[in-house]
């Protein structure tokens, strides 16, 4: 398969290349967009050929479900039944945005966008491209992160290229995705509510207009069987090691300092604030993310593809905290440190 990739512009797209790529949509190929969180690689989602294609092409289990994108919320109610009503305020207050709903499955929607469970996972995306191909398409798209499967999610269309280049048809190019992480996944089948995923939409915002929503904290090997898909532990992982560091600031910089002087300075990477640069010069390749969480938010998976980029052996990084958007990029270096944690 050829790839590909068209320029857009992120905030007027051009329709022709909006529409050829809805063209493509419609016959059931693969394109990959630009949204408000990362890359999403799409396809019509009452297509269930269609959908196979993106699991064959992701090299993903067929064990994990695919998020359907919508631009209005007639397609909610055609994607899923029994829609409790404190969805309402949800969509009102959240969507367009980055937040995903798990409602119960309606009939028409193809099992395997679900993995067979009666469930679906909704979200309306707020990015312009992401809007036209869906409003041109006119028909919901179903798309993960257009990366490969356990690699960090793609935040660029150079980012898809490097993971997908003849595996997708069509790679629409906005420039980078604006937020970097991932959507919140929010079950809506249960009550409490369960935030399966930490993401865009921060606790405390879901909080506000839920009270009792609660945060899963689960996280399962590769080798368990699990019923809770989007939990595998090992996820978002560079070739390189993640060495996760938590702890009291100045003990947890010198403690990464002290660990480096094991490798080469140029075997080993570290991601850390701009601020912190000067603490590692001449003892790693330093990868500065930004001074805030939206930065670091921003920067994080494209900074471990930095790395990766030049053969490191290791990666160190620090927690930056619970705080707001804290959690989902807490959420995202755990899982690519594969749960192991140096607690200093
Ligand atoms: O921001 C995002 O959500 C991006 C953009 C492209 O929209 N998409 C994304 O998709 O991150 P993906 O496939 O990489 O992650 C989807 C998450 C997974 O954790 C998956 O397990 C969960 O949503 N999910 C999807 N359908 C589900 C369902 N029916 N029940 C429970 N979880 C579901
Ligand atoms: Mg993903």
């Amino acid at each position: 398969m050829q790839t590909r990739v068209l320029k857009v512009d992120a905030h007027q797209p051009e329709p022709e290349a909006i529409h050829a790529a809805a063209e493509m949509l419609r016959a059931g190929r693969l394109v990959a967009f630009p949204t408000e969180t990362v890359y999403g690689l799409g396809a019509n989602a009452l297509d269930s050929a269609a959908i196979d294609r993106i699991y064959a092409a992701k090299q993903r289990p067929a064990s994990d479900p695919i998020i359907a994108h919508i631009h209005e919320i007639s397609q909610l109610y055609m994607l899923a039944v029994a829609v409790p009503d404190s969805v309402d305020v949800l969509i009102d207050q959240l969507w367009p945005g980055p937040l995903t709903l798990v409602l119960k499955r309606a009939s028409g929607v193809p099992a395997n966008i679900a993995t067979g469970m009666p469930t679906v996972a909704i979200r309306m995306p707020a990015h312009p491209v992401a809007r036209a191909l869906l409003q041109a398409a006119d028909t919901p798209i179903a798309a993960p992160s257009a990366n490969t499967f356990t690699r960090p999610s793609a935040t660029t269309a150079a980012h898809v290229l490097e993971d997908l280049q003849g595996r997708v048809d069509l790679i629409l190019d906005g420039g980078a995705a604006t937020g970097g992480m991932e959507s919140t996944v929010l079950d809506m089948t249960q009550f409490p509510p369960v935030v399966l995923r930490p993401g865009g939409v921060l606790l405390e915002d879901l909080q506000a207009l839920l009270p009792d929503v609660l945060l899963l904290q689960r996280y399962v090997d590769a080798s368990q069987h699990t019923s809770a898909p989007g939990q595998m532990l090992k996820h978002y992982s560079p070739r390189a090691r993640i060495l996760l560091f938590t702890g009291e600031h100045a003990a947890v910089i010198e403690a990464m300092q002290a660990h480096l002087e094991a490798y080469a300075s140029d075997r080993a990477g570290v991601m850390v604030l701009d601020d912190e640069c000067r603490h590692f010069e001449g003892l790693a390749i330093v990868a500065p993310m930004g001074q805030t969480l939206t930065e670091i938010g921003q920067n994080l998976f494209a900074t471990m593809r930095h790395l990766d980029a030049y053969n490191v052996d290791v990666i160190l990084v620090r927690d930056f905290g619970r705080e707001g958007l804290g959690v989902a990029v807490w959420d995202r270096l755990l899982r690519a440190a594969e749960g192991h944690v140096i607690r200093v």
